[in-house]
């Protein structure tokens, strides 16, 4: 793999490169942080890293969406793009495999990539696991010692510590393990995955709204505190081990409805994966509608413009659609006939001018 933007800045070929992919969730939405179960799948949209150790502590960066940076590895995070290089420079010595020794932990980087940022498709993990993967290069043996899902965990800690979003591990999970064009169920619990192919004859198309995740952090870290909330007050260590009979117990009506979207989701993959593998696109399709629509109603991360989109792309022909990621704006996601794709394209691009697709995942 080359990198020219490492090349024509630095005047020289990268001793590194790696590549992590973004991703779309075909259904299991906000059941990651509940130890729950997930179904996504990479897209084609991918981040390129390129870097080589410096003889000083300095990472000078530059990269083909944001502005070229410089600064010492020891400088505080300031919410530049830089502060992911940080992260990973500090997790990855942490696990042992630092770059440089004693004033030599520096690196030249650059990064590429076409991963639309604030769209809900990962451009964040896609991000720390290419560098995880490039810094991990620098140093081959280390991948006899740390896995994939290792590099994962790592990702998801530069994601906590030092950008400050406190994410579920699903993202780097998929961006770390999964092979292209395939769904991964993955258990977070157990850190399990299971890779499946996908519908022959059908495409899951992912549709930006044209509405950028807005305020989502706090929105999002809200929604964390409540589910961890409503499991403390069910008694169990996550919602994960509750069932829906025993969520009408919470007092809150608020809580139950979180409870109610985390638990009855986590059923829909189980069921989608058995739809899946047995060739069910329909049931497919019905449980991506369910899914939204508990995202919608219980869970309050839809919002006007991601609602009627998916109605759009519904009436237009669609066997099931649905927010994709954390919501508030983003993508959706719809499950198509081949035949049927170009023409629901067409049909929503003209009736919503700012939705355009982002990716066309075909199964193989
Ligand atoms: C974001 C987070 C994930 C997950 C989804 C919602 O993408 O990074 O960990 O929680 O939202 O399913």
């Amino acid at each position: 793999m080359r990198s020219a933007l490492f090349e024509s800045y630095f005047g020289v070929v990268p001793k590194a490169v790696a590549i992590g992919h973004g991703r779309a969730n075909l259904i299991g939405e906000h059941t990651d942080y509940n130890d729950g179960l997930v179904m996504p799948v990479l897209l084609r949209h991918h981040t390129v890293v390129a870097l080589s150790p410096r003889e000083d502590n300095l990472i000078r960066g530059v990269s083909d969406r944001f502005d070229a940076l410089n600064r010492s590895v020891d400088s505080p995070c300031d919410g530049s793009w830089l502060d992911f290089v940080t992260g990973a420079l500090t997790v990855a010595r942490q696990n042992g495999f630092a770059v440089g020794g004693e004033g030599k932990s520096g690196i030249n980087i650059a990064v590429s990539s076409n991963v639309p940022a604030g769209a809900g498709v990962s451009s964040s993990a896609a991000f720390e696991i290419a560098l995880l993967r490039a810094l991990g290069a620098l140093t081959p043996a280390m991948f006899d010692t740390i896995s994939p899902a290792d590099l994962a965990r790592m990702g998801q800690l530069i994601e906590h510590e030092f950008v400050g979003t406190i994410c579920g591990i699903m993202d780097q999970m998929v961006a770390a393990v999964a092979p292209k064009a395939q769904a991964m169920l993955f258990d977070v619990r157990s850190m399990e995955t299971r890779c499946m192919p996908l519908f022959t004859g059908h495409d899951f198309l992912v549709i930006h709204s044209g509405a950028d995740r807005k305020l989502s952090e706090g929105a999002y870290n809200e929604r964390l505190a409540q589910c961890n909330k409503a499991a403390g007050e069910m008694g169990v260590a996550s919602l994960r081990d509750a069932d829906l009979a025993s969520c009408t117990r919470l007092a809150d009506p608020l809580l139950q409805k979180r409870a109610r979207h985390v638990i009855s989701e986590n059923i829909r993959v189980q069921d989608a994966a058995i739809a899946l593998e047995t060739g069910k696109v329909h049931e497919f399709g019905q449980l991506m509608d369910a899914s939204h629509a508990s995202l919608d109603n219980d869970f309050d991360v839809s919002s006007p413009i991601l609602n009627s989109l998916v109605a759009n792309i519904k009436a237009a022909g669609a066997i099931g659609v649905r927010l994709t990621g954390a919501g508030f704006g983003g993508c959706v996601i719809a499950l198509c006939s081949r035949e049927q794709g170009d023409y629901i394209l067409d049909r929503i691009t003209s009736s919503n001018p700012n939705a355009w697709l982002v990716d066309r995942i075909v199964g193989l």
